[in-house]
Parts: structure tokens; C-alpha cells; sequence
């Protein structure tokens, strides 16, 4: 098997908001670097993007002006999709694409990327909601397929999440593992199921957050208080969706909910969906859960102590039973989705950790209440936790 190291050429393809991250953290890491896009503008934006982020670590003392200059002459911008164009990356022994999230366009893509490679190079998608299998399936030698996630902006979020699919060989995923730790990164190994690890994980944060509002439980301000001042979270659920984009938002939810064949646990809420229709997208367009135009005036939060309480535990309770629910389907290991959560989301404790500092009998017992008061299939505590709670056993373990 060969490892590799920073004399490994890496291909990135597409110069979009993951693609030229990508590129720069390779380039910093040593490596020679080829960025291909299709559209000439992305290229050219990606230059400008690298040459502006390498001044900005001279200017912040950082990096030398020799380093940032060397990082810079590592990195070779190819315009073009076509396994002519594709040529100058014939010496790349590892390539990404981080194109349009779209299957067809991927496995096309993949099976040009084949015919100008090496055999023993290895092909990564960044795809966040494509199955792999699926963009394997496509090639003429699948195990050297795997999933390689990062997150956004991929320059300074930790984690990344590795994605072997059925196909994938063992070997390819370690030696895609081995490199990416080299980066600097947090790795963690998904299984290839629909959101991976954090945009599975995660859902309850924005569905139960939609369910209170949309039950008149609390408003936007007031549940975006709770979870920041009870829970510790960064931002709210609202917050977030605005930055994220509920647009974006919608699509992963919509996405995990069809991956998951329509279980109702991880059906979309109609006020996203109504959000999405009436353009109130969030920062990007002004206006979304808050108002971002000049002069809005933000909303106030009502702090009653119970009432945050009373949000931030059913909000807790559903994405624990989320987080366990994901060790006992094995999309990965306990430590490997605390520390998904914590890295990928930095969300401020572990989902398991947190569940047994506060005791999965109590989660369990939430969530049965809930259950009994909806009958609805979302609150069905998972079998793994019933089961530790039987046995007194941790959940991180
Ligand atoms: P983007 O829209 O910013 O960039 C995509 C780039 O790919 C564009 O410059 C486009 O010209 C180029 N492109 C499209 N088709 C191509 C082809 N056939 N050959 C060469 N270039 C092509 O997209 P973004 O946001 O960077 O996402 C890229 C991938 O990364 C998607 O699979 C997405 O799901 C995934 N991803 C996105 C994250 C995000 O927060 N934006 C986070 C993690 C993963």
C-alpha cells in the first residue's frame, strides 16, 4: 500500500466554495496542486481567493512572504472539463471533486477522471448528500471510491468525515484517512447512509426547534435564547438556518428524509418549506426567521427559566436519541460522533457525553413523554437507549 505524503499530487475538481478551500489546505500541507473547473470565472475567482487568503497569513505574520509565495507557485489552475483538459492532472495520485451536487454530472465526471489517471490513483467525492455506492457504481474500478466530507469553510473547520462505500476497499479509506490527518484535519469514518454523521445527527436541532415554534410553544427569539444560554450552543436553530440558508437547510432535510425511504422522523417542516417559496432565505437575502435589513429592529426574547428549560431539554432529548440511534444503526462509532458534533458543528459537548452527564434515564424519559403525548414515530425512543437504561450501562462507550 502507498502512503501518501506531501510529495502526492492532489487534484481538486471544481473552483466552488468547497473546491478552492480544498486546494488551499492541500497546497499548504506541500502538495502539488491542480484546481480544474468548468466555468472560467470560477477560476479565476479561485486565484484571486488564494492569492488574497496567502496575503492575509503574510500580513497576520503567519506565514513568511517566501512560504505564502511557494504555497502559491503549488497551485496550478486548469480551466475545463474534458479528459483533454484534464490531462495536467495525469500525475495527481489523489483527486477530489467537489462539483455540482448532482449524481449524473458526478458519475460522469468520475468515469473521465479514469480514463486520464493512474489505476492506483484514488477518486474522492465531497458529495454531503449523494450516495457513494452510487458515484462508485459508475466506475470501472469502484474500490478506489470513497467519500471524503469536509465541511464549510473547509480552510478552517476541523472535521471531515471518510465515507467508504460497500465498494470501497479497506485499504483506499485508511490511506484517504492517513492523508487528510495529515492536513491537520479531525477525521472520523461514516457509514454511507444518507447525511452521514452531523447532517443526520443534527436534524432534531432545526425540526424540533420548527416543531415548537409551529406549535406556538415559543417564538424564534426565544428558542434561539434557550439553546444559546441553557445549552451552551453557539446559535440558536434560527440563527443558524438564516446563515446556512434555509434553502440549503431544506435541501439536506428534504434529501435525509427521502435517503431514509420517507420515515417520519426526519420529514421536513412546512415552515422551512414555506420559508424557502416566499425567497426568505435568511442573511443571503436579507430576510429569513430575522429581519437583516437596515434598520430591522430584532426581536426579544422572553427568558422564562422553565420555559427555556422546557425547550432546550426536548430539543437535548431528540438529537441524543438521534446521536444513538446512529451508534446502534453503526453509521459510526460513539467517539467518532461526539466528536463529529463537536468538530463539524462545535456543538458544546458531545451528544453522547452530554446524555450520560445527565443521565439516559432521563432523556428516556423524556422522550417516552413525548411519545405518549404525540404517538407520533418521531419521539420513538431508540432501542439502544432503552436497552443501556435496562443494563445501566454509558452510552459513550
Ligand atoms: P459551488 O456551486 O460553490 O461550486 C461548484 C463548482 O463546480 C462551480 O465552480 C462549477 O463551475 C463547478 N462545476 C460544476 N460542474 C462541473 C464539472 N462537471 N466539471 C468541473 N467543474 C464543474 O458548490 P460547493 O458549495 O462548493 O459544493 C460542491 C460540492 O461540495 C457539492 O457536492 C456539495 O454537496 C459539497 N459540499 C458543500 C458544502 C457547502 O457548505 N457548500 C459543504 C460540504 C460539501
Amino acid at each position: 500500500m502507498t502512503v501518501f505524503n506531501a510529495e502526492t499530487m492532489i487534484g481538486v475538481i471544481g473552483a466552488g466554495a468547497m473546491g478552492v478551500g480544498i486546494a488551499q489546505v492541500a497546497a499548504q500541507h506541500g502538495h502539488r496542486v491542480v484546481l480544474a473547473d468548468a466555468v472560467a470565472s470560477s477560476i479565476a475567482k479561485a486565484q484571486e481567493v488564494h492569492a488574497k487568503a496567502m496575503a492575509r497569513e503574510v500580513e497576520k505574520g503567519r506565514l513568511a512572504r517566501e512560504a505564502a509565495d511557494a504555497v502559491l507557485t503549488r497551485l496550478t489552475y486548469v480551466e475545463g472539463a474534458s479528459a483533454a483538459e484534464f490531462a495536467a492532472m495525469s500525475a495527481c495520485e489523489f483527486v477530489i471533486e467537489a462539483i455540482v451536487e448532482n449524481l449524473g454530472v458526478k458519475q460522469v465526471l468520475f468515469r473521465t477522471l479514469e480514463g486520464v489517471l493512474s489505476e492506483s490513483a484514488v477518486l474522492a467525492s465531497n458529495t454531503s448528500s449523494l450516495s457513494i455506492a452510487a458515484i462508485a457504481g459508475a466506475c470501472q474500478n469502484p474500490e478506489r471510491v470513497v467519500g471524503v466530507h469536509f465541511f464549510n469553510p473547509a480552510t478552517l473547520m476541523p472535521l471531515v468525515e471518510i465515507i467508504p462505500a460497500i465498494s470501497t476497499s479497506d485499504d483506499v479509506a485508511k490511506r484517504a484517512r492517513v492523508l487528510v490527518d495529515l492536513w491537520g484535519k479531525v477525521t472520523v469514518m461514516a457509514a454511507d447512509t444518507p447525511g452521514f454523521i452531523v447532517n443526520r445527527v443534527a436534524r432534531p436541532f432545526y425540526s424540533e426547534s420548527l416543531r415548537l415554534l409551529e406549535e406556538g410553544v415559543a417564538d424564534v427569539a426565544t428558542i434561539d435564547a434557550a439553546m444559546r444560554n441553557v445549552g451552551g450552543f453557539r446559535m440558536g436553530p434560527f440563527e443558524l438556518m438564516d446563515l446556512i440558508g434555509n434553502d440549503v437547510n431544506f435541501a439536506v432535510t428534504s434529501s435525509v428524509f427521502e435517503g431514509m425511504f420517507f420515515d417520519g422522523r426526519y420529514r421536513p417542516a412546512n415552515t422551512q418549506r414555506r420559508m424557502v417559496e416566499a425567497g426568505l432565505l435568511g442573511r443571503k437575502s436579507k430576510r429569513g426567521y430575522y429581519d437583516y435589513r437596515d434598520g430591522a429592529i430584532a426581536p426579544t426574547a422572553h427568558l422564562d427559566v422553565k420555559l427555556a428549560e422546557r425547550i432546550f431539554d426536548r430539543v437535548l432529548a431528540m438529537l441524543i436519541n438521534s446521536a444513538v440511534d446512529a451508534v446502534h444503526q453503526r453509521i459510526a462509532s460513539p467517539a467518532d460522533i461526539d466528536l463529529a458534533m463537536t468538530k463539524g458543528v462545535n456543538y458544546p459537548k458531545g451528544l453522547l457525553t452530554w446524555a450520560d452527564e445527565i443521565g439516559p434515564h432521563k432523556i428516556l424519559r423524556c422522550l417516552d413523554a413525548l411519545h405518549d403525548e404525540y404517538r407520533e414515530e418521531r419521539y420513538r425512543a431508540s432501542p439502544l437507549l432503552r436497552e443501556r437504561v435496562r443494563l445501566g450501562q454509558a452510552l459513550n462507550s
